[in-house]
C-alpha cells in the first residue's frame, strides 16, 4: 500500500518544480517560440470614477421563532448596470443582488438560513463537463452556499457536492459561536465555483459581538463593507468569463484555464466607483472576492497612477478571523482572493482632496516582469473624494490591543505536509493543480481528532502564490521558509533551508486563509473545534479549487483512530 518512490518522482517531474528548473520559465519559452506574445481580452472603455459606491444592504430576516432569527435568502437571476455608460448585465445574486445583501449576526445569537435556489436552469457560462463532478447528466445550474470563516456543523458549511438545483432548497444553521469577525459568504458547488461566484454570488457576513460598541470604532455611515473584484464585460454590458494560461493565451471556449483576470476593477458591484467622504476616520471592511486576481493596495494622493506615489497610511485592526492583537500602520497590503482586512483609514487633514485606492499587485501572482504584460493590470481602484463636511464631531479610536497567546508549536500533536503542484501539458500550460498528487474524489486522508492542534504545513512547487484555506477552523500562521528541491524531488522529504520568517504583524491574528508563495513552506497552526464531520481545504483561487487543488478532511472524535498519513515520505 501506499506510494513508490517512482510515483512519487513522476508527480515531481510532471509538476513545475522539476519542469521549470530543466525548461526554465513556463509560458517564457512559450512565446519566444510563438512569437508573439498574445493580447489579452480588453473590454469596452469605460470612463472611471463616475458611479457613486454602491452600499450593500442588509439582509432582513424573515421570521423569529423559538429566540432563534431565520433567513430565507433566494439565488435570483437578474439584471443591473455594473456601470452607468454600460447596458444592464445579466448576474446571478442573493436575493437579487450583487453582492449579496449583509448579514449582521450577533455572537451567541445562531440563526438559521434557508438558502433557496431560485435561477432559471441555464447557466450564464459555459460548464466544462471534464471537471471532476460535471460530467452530464450533472445539471448543469447548480448551488450551495457556504458561510467562509465559520465554525459550522458539517450539515451546514455547504460542502461541494451537496448541491441543489433550481426549485431546491437548503436550511443551514450558524452557530456564531466565535469571536466577533468579517466572515462572508458564497457559492460551492463542485466544479463551477469559479462560474456561480462569477456570476455574482457572493456577500458579507459581519460577526459582531457585545465588546465592539464600547470601542468607539466608526460605525454606521462610518463602516463601509467593500467586496474587491475584477471583470470583463462585452460591448452589451454582459460579463466576460475569459480564463488564460500564464503565457497569456486563453483556454478554448468554454474550457477551464488556471486563472481569470479581469481588466475592470468593481468595488460592490460598480466598475471604477468614487466616494464622497468627511475628512474623518473610516472603518473599510475589505474582502478579496476575485477569482485569481490578487490585490496589493495603497491609498494614493497622486493624480495619475503613473505619478510617484504619494501615500496616506492607514491602520488594519482586524484580518480574516477578529481583531488583530494590536492595530498595525500599513502603507501597503497585499490581499488575496478570499482575504479580509478590517481597516481604519483616516481622511482628516485632507479636505478637498482625493485618494484612490490603488494597486500594484502582478496578475498571475506573484508572476515574473517578462510575463506582466500578458494580463490587465489594475493600477486602480476606486476613488474616495473627501469632499463632504463633517456631519458630527468627536473622532473615532481604534481598538485597543488584545492578550493572544504566541502560537505554541509544543501544542501540536502532529504534523501534516501537503505538496502543492502543477500539472503541465507539454506546452508549459497548466491542465490542472493538485495536493499530494491528489484531486478532490480521491478518499479522504486527513483525520484530525477534536480538540487537537496540528501544524499543517504546504509546500508549494509551483509558480503561482496559492491563498489556503480550512474549513470549520480559524487557524495562528506559525511561519514560512524554504526548502530544498532536490531532497523533496528525489527523497520525498522536505528539507527547510534559510531562516523562518514569523508571520507579519496582520498575521499574528485568526486567519482562515493564508498565502504560500513559490519556493516556500507554509505552517499553520490548527486547533480542530467545535465540530466532527466532513469538511475540505483547498487553494482559494478558485480556477485552481475547481480543478482540483481542494481535498476533504474529518475531523473525528477523540477516541477515534484513524491516521493513514503515518512517517515522514510525502504520501504521493
Ligand atoms: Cu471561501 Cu471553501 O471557501
Ligand atoms: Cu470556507
Ligand atoms: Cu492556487
Amino acid at each position: 500500500m501506499g506510494s513508490t518512490r517512482r510515483e512519487f518522482l513522476n508527480q515531481c517531474l510532471k509538476g513545475v518544480s522539476a519542469s521549470a528548473l530543466l525548461e526554465g520559465r513556463k509560458g517564457f519559452a512559450v512565446w519566444q517560440l510563438a512569437g508573439q506574445p498574445p493580447e489579452w481580452y480588453r473590454s469596452p472603455a469605460v470612463r472611471r470614477f463616475i458611479d457613486p459606491l454602491p452600499i450593500p444592504k442588509k439582509m432582513q430576516p424573515h421570521s423569529i421563532r423559538e429566540n432563534m432569527v431565520h433567513y430565507r435568502v433566494r439565488m435570483m437571476e437578474f439584471r443591473k448596470s455594473l456601470h452607468s455608460e454600460l447596458p444592464p448585465a445579466m448576474l446571478w445574486g442573493y436575493e437579487g443582488q450583487y453582492p449579496g445583501p449583509v448579514f449582521e449576526a450577533m455572537r451567541g445569537k445562531p440563526v438559521q438560513v434557508e438558502w433557496q435556489n431560485d435561477l432559471p436552469l441555464r447557466h450564464l457560462f459555459t460548464v466544462d463537463p471534464h471537471l471532476h463532478g460535471c460530467a452530464p447528466p450533472v445539471p448543469a445550474v447548480r448551488t450551495v452556499p457556504h458561510l467562509h470563516g465559520s465554525r459550522t456543523d458539517s450539515m451546514s458549511d455547504g460542502l461541494p457536492e451537496n448541491w441543489f438545483t433550481p426549485g431546491h432548497a437548503a436550511v443551514y444553521r450558524y452557530p456564531n459561536d466565535q469571536v466577533a469577525a468579517t466572515l462572508w459568504y458564497h457559492d460551492h458547488a463542485i466544479g463551477i465555483t469559479r462560474l456561480n461566484v462569477y456570476a455574482g454570488l457572493s456577500g458579507f457576513y459581519l460577526l459582531r459581538d457585545s465588546r465592539e460598541p464600547a470601542m468607539g470604532l466608526p460605525s454606521g455611515d462610518y463602516e463601509l463593507p467593500m467586496v474587491l473584484q475584477d471583470r470583463s464585460v462585452d460591448e452589451h454590458g454582459q460579463l466576460v468569463y475569459r480564463p488564460t494560461f500564464d503565457d497569456g493565451s486563453q483556454a478554448h471556449a468554454g474550457l477551464w484555464g488556471p486563472q481569470f483576470f479581469g481588466d475592470l476593477p468593481i468595488i460592490n458591484g460598480a466598475i471604477y466607483p468614487y466616494l464622497e467622504v468627511e475628512p474623518r476616520q473610516y472603518r473599510l471592511r475589505m474582502l478579496n472576492a476575485s477569482n485569481s486576481r490578487f490585490f496589493n493596495l495603497y491609498f494614493n494622493l497622486a493624480s495619475t497612477p503613473t505619478d510617484i506615489p504619494r501615500l496616506v497610511k492607514f491602520h488594519q485592526i482586524g484580518s480574516d478571523g477578529g481583531l488583530l492583537p494590536s492595530p498595525a500602520l500599513l502603507e501597503h497590503l497585499l490581499l488575496a482572493p478570499a482575504e479580509r482586512a478590517d481597516l481604519v483609514v483616516d481622511f482628516s487633514g485632507l479636505e478637498g482632496k482625493i485618494v484612490t485606492l490603488s494597486n500594484n499587485a502582478p496578475a498571475p501572482f506573484p508572476g515574473w516582469d517578462v510575463l506582466n504584460s500578458l494580463h490587465a493590470p489594475l493600477l486602480e481602484l476606486m476613488q474616495f473624494r473627501v469632499t463632504r463636511p463633517l456631519a458630527l464631531t468627536g473622532t473615532f479610536s481604534l481598538p485597543p490591543s488584545i492578550a493572544f497567546p504566541t502560537p505554541d508549536p509544543g501544542q501540536s500533536v502532529r504534523t501534516r505536509d501537503f505538496l502543492l503542484s502543477d500539472q503541465m501539458d507539454s506546452k508549459g500550460r497548466s491542465q490542472k493543480m493538485l495536493i499530494n498528487g491528489k484531486g478532490y474524489d480521491a478518499p479522504t486522508t486527513e483525520f484530525p481528532r477534536l480538540g487537537t492542534q496540528e501544524t499543517w504545513r504546504f509546500i508549494n512547487t509551483t509558480d503561482d502564490a496559492h491563498p489556503i484555506h480550512l474549513h470549520l477552523v480559524q487557524f495562528r500562521v506559525l511561519e514560512r521558509q524554504g526548502y530544498d528541491g532536490p531532497t523533496l524531488t528525489l527523497r520525498g522529504e522536505v528539507r527547510l533551508l534559510g531562516k523562518p520568517r514569523p508571520p507579519a504583524a496582520i498575521e499574528t491574528g485568526w486567519k482562515d486563509t493564508a498565502v504560500v508563495m513559490p519556493g516556500e513552506v507554509l505552517s499553520l497552526l490548527v486547533r480542530f473545534e467545535g465540530f466532527t464531520g466532513k469538511y475540505v481545504y483547498h487553494c482559494h483561487v478558485a480556477e485552481h479549487e475547481d480543478n482540483d487543488m481542494m481535498r476533504p478532511f474529518e475531523v473525528v472524535s477523540a477516541n477515534q483512530e484513524h491516521s493513514p498519513q503515518a512517517g515522514k515520505r510525502l504520501p504521493l
